[in-house]
């Protein structure tokens, strides 16, 4: 039996920001903000001061895209030394993701590596953390894990106790995105939910979400990227990303996330695009899934019917006009389709690096490195 947990609670509308401290109370007098260098410009911190007179504050401002493991481990530091009693992050994926590992590591000791390489559990709540995502996004507002990266190798730290106490989901936080952003952080929130529909762990409850999930973004994103300043489009695409986020909360990702990490860590392409790239190809290679390399116990029937429902979602009759309009999506909004042209000089350290078994066999579909091999030709 499979359950559905997602303890976060969720405030979700545009403009909520500014109620902050009505929705968080006043409690508590030690907050730890996490944001990153375009925030602190933004004069957030400043903002948040206001929302909570009473409280000691501290920011910490230096959040870079895709965190490593020594910016946790210094941040774990300060706000343990701090004693804080609430982390508030502001930002996109890598923020909140700052803001989830250092929360669940304060109540623990003991490195950092021995937790992301699974030899300890993490067995303790951490400080309660508060999640603002400014992209739409990665959905790391409602799931229980956080990415970081060590020489170039992405690691999950992972537990159920790592659900966000609170998400605040406000639109009007993503208006100030700048297009290749809005294209990115879009096409992630589309892999995710695809990948949760074909996951080997899809649920009736899972498929809800992504079922939402799917139409909005394939509705709203090229509107997005051409209105950035269209708050309605905001809005769908916040409620998209969260609806990702929701269901692939419940199953994890599959082999498109496992592929785009060294696409991602060795070519410098951010984590939507690097999904993106791949997304198209895979969707192929998973409705070829036959008898001989079905991964998932339900059946190749099972999954073939979960495919041809993604291909309804995207608005499409089959497969190969699937594949063509995600290219064609990614066109639109000026996302590089080819690896190639989008810096991709060495298809063999993505085949070396992409088998992370902890997605990959999630896959519908078993997937060898020759396999990878030759649909990363495809699109080279
Ligand atoms: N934990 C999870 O469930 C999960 C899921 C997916 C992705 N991720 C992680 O999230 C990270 C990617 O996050 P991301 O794509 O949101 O980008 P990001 O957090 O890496 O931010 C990229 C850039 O966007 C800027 N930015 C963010 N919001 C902005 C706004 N509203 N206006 C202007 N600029 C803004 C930031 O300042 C930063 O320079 C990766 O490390 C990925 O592994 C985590």
């Amino acid at each position: 039996m499979k359950r559905y947990y997602l303890p976060t609670k969720i405030y979700f509308g545009s403009g909520i920001f500014k109620y902050l401290a009505d929705i968080l109370g006043q409690r508590r007098k030690k907050i730890y903000l996490i944001i990153d260098s375009y925030f602190s410009k933004a004069e957030l911190p400043e903002k948040v001061k206001h929302f909570f007179p009473k409280a000691k504050i501290e920011v910490f401002d230096r959040v870079t895209p895709n965190p490593t493991l020594l910016q946790v481990e210094k941040l774990r530091r300060k706000i343990k030394d701090f004693e804080t009693e609430l982390i508030i992050a502001i930002g996109g994926g890598s923020t909140l993701d700052m803001g989830k590992s250092t929360s669940i590591l304060s109540g623990h000791s003991g490195k950092l590596m021995s937790f992301l390489t699974k030899k300890r559990k993490l067995n303790k709540k951490g400080i309660p953390f508060v999640a603002i995502p400014t992209t739409a996004g990665t959905g790391s507002e409602v799931t229980p894990w956080a990415t970081i990266w060590k020489d170039k190798t992405k690691y999950s730290l992972s537990s159920p106790l790592m659900f966000p106490y609170a998400a605040l989901c406000d639109p009007e936080l993503t208006l100030t995105m700048p297009s290749y952003l809005t294209a990115c952080t879009g096409m992630d929130a589309l892999c995710q939910a695809i990948e949760a529909y074909w996951s080997i762990h899809s649920t009736l409850l899972s498929d809800i979400h992504a079922e939402k999930a799917i139409p909005l973004i394939i509705n709203n994103l090229k509107k997005t990227v051409k209105n950035p300043q269209d708050l309605f489009y905001r809005e769908q695409m916040m409620t998209a990303s969260l609806e990702a986020g929701r269901a692939f909360s419940q199953t994890a990702t599959t082999a498109v996330h496992a592929v785009s990490y060294p696409i991602t860590s060795y070519f410098n392409i951010p984590h939507g695009h690097a999904c993106a790239l791949i997304l198209p190809s895979f969707l192929k290679y998973n409705y070829n899934v036959s008898d001989k390399n079905c991964n998932d116990k339900r059946g190749t029937k099972f999954i073939r019917q979960k495919i041809k429902k993604i291909i309804k979602l995207l608005g499409c009759n089959n497969i190969d006009d699937a594949s063509t309009k995600i290219k064609s999506l990614m066109s639109v909004i000026r996302l590089e389709t080819s690896l190639s042209k989008a810096g991709v000089n060495d298809i063999e350290i993505i085949v070396e690096q992409g088998f992370n078994p902890d997605r990959v066999v999630n896959n519908p579909r078993l997937l060898t490195k020759n396999n990878l091999r030759d649909l990363l030709k495809e699109i080279y």
